[in-house]
């Protein structure tokens, strides 16, 4: 394997020292970019894009070219695993995903094949290893899956939706069938980070992007009492490294010492969060990876500079921070903003790392 020329994404979430704070952005591949937009075109739809090796790549790829980011993220989306699962994922422009089955009832349930990451989610393997080799170890390379819960409320809902009456109703209703969907998808989270680990992915997070949408009892049944499984069951050395892992919980901020407990390297924050409280709170537990609100790429170049100088001096000095967004970049930012915000980080996080 190629050497990694700049490791300094995986040195903070181990908390190990370095030159100054790594930084991405959650969803930088993505239709900010007029790049994105024409490639995209070019594979005819998003999961088209997904399933096509050469064009994944090259979409993973764009931001890269374009700013002096510390990280890489595989393109693709958490919604593959029920797809793989025989959900018939779709996605109609301007209305988010679909899917042609959900899932209701005990019987759906019970009658969900097992998945077999390597097999049924061959293309996404083959993204990972593709990248990894286009890479040749310019940054590290993350791998990601949805949670068990967050996956399990678009199976039941048939897509994205506000109030999670129908994941609700079967957890609150029948919780032991809703254990049962949730430790199948476990399983087959684990499988499927797993075999992105084994084809090349040097890090893996779990977007838990729904979690906070839970009381905090069923946050612990139903989220993170999965996560702790998957965290469990994932390889954590690969290539002679660590493989860190991050969680990620939107608006999970209230349980960030449960979160910090599951086992994973590194707890990713929104933006509701004062990160100097987190960093007290989590103590030496943990890396923090956040958490500029993304809507703060709307106001002027000089606005994005001082809040990403706000945000590096609550945290402090030291390492264990990874700069990123609260959340996703949104469509209609501008790229030079989204610019203005990755160079702030680059040319004001070096004093805090003597
Ligand atoms: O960060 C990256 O650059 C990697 C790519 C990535 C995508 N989806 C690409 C994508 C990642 C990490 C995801 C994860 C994902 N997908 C999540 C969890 C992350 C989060 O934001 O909390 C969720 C909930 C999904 C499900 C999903 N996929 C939704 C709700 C949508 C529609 C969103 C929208 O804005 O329309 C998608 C589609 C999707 N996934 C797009 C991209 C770039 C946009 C599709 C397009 O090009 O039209």
């Amino acid at each position: 394997m190629t050497e990694l020329k700049n490791d300094r994404f995986l040195r903070a979430l181990m908390r190990q020292p370095v030159d100054r704070t790594p930084v991405w952005m959650m969803r930088q591949a993505g239709r900010y970019l007029p790049e994105y937009r024409a490639t995209r075109a070019k594979a005819g739809d998003f999961l088209s894009l997904c399933k096509n090796t050469p064009l994944a790549c090259e979409v993973t790829l764009q931001p890269l070219e374009r700013y002096p980011l510390d990280a890489a993220i595989l393109f693709s989306d958490i919604l593959t695993i029920p797809d793989a699962l025989g959900l018939g994922l779709y996605f109609e422009t301007g209305e988010g995903p679909k899917f042609r089955k959900v899932i209701r009832s005990e019987a759906d349930v019970d009658a969900l094949p097992k998945m077999n990451a390597e097999s049924d989610l061959d293309y996404v393997m083959n993204a990972v290893s593709t990248i990894r080799r286009e890479l040749n170890g310019r940054v590290p390379l993350i791998g990601f899956s949805g949670s068990p819960w967050t996956l399990a409320t678009y199976m039941i809902e048939g897509g994205s939706s506000k109030t999670f009456s129908e994941a609700k109703k079967l957890m609150y209703g029948q919780p032991e069938v809703m254990h049962r969907l949730l430790d199948h998808l476990a399983d087959s989270v684990i499988d499927y980070l797993n075999g992105q680990i084994k084809a090349g992915a040097q890090a893996v997070q779990i977007f838990d992007t729904w979690g906070g949408v839970l009381s905090s009892w069923a946050y612990d049944e139903f989220s993170l009492r999965y996560m702790k499984k998957i965290v469990d069951g994932l390889i954590r050395e690969n290539e002679g490294r660590r493989v860190p892992v991050i969680v990620f919980t939107k608006n999970g901020g209230q349980w960030l010492e449960s979160i910090a407990d599951c086992g994973a390297d590194a707890v990713g924050l929104d933006w509701t969060t004062d990160i100097g409280n987190a960093r007290a709170r989590v103590g030496d537990k943990v890396a923090l990876q956040g958490n500029m609100d993304p809507a703060m790429l709307y106001a002027p170049k000089a606005r994005i500079r001082q809040e990403v100088a706000d945000i590096l001096k609550r945290y402090g000095s030291g390492s264990g921070h990874i700069f990123n967004l609260g959340h996703g970049i949104t469509p209609d930012v501008d790229p030079e903003h989204a610019g203005a915000f990755i160079e702030a980080v680059v040319e004001l996080s070096g004093q805090y790392h003597q």
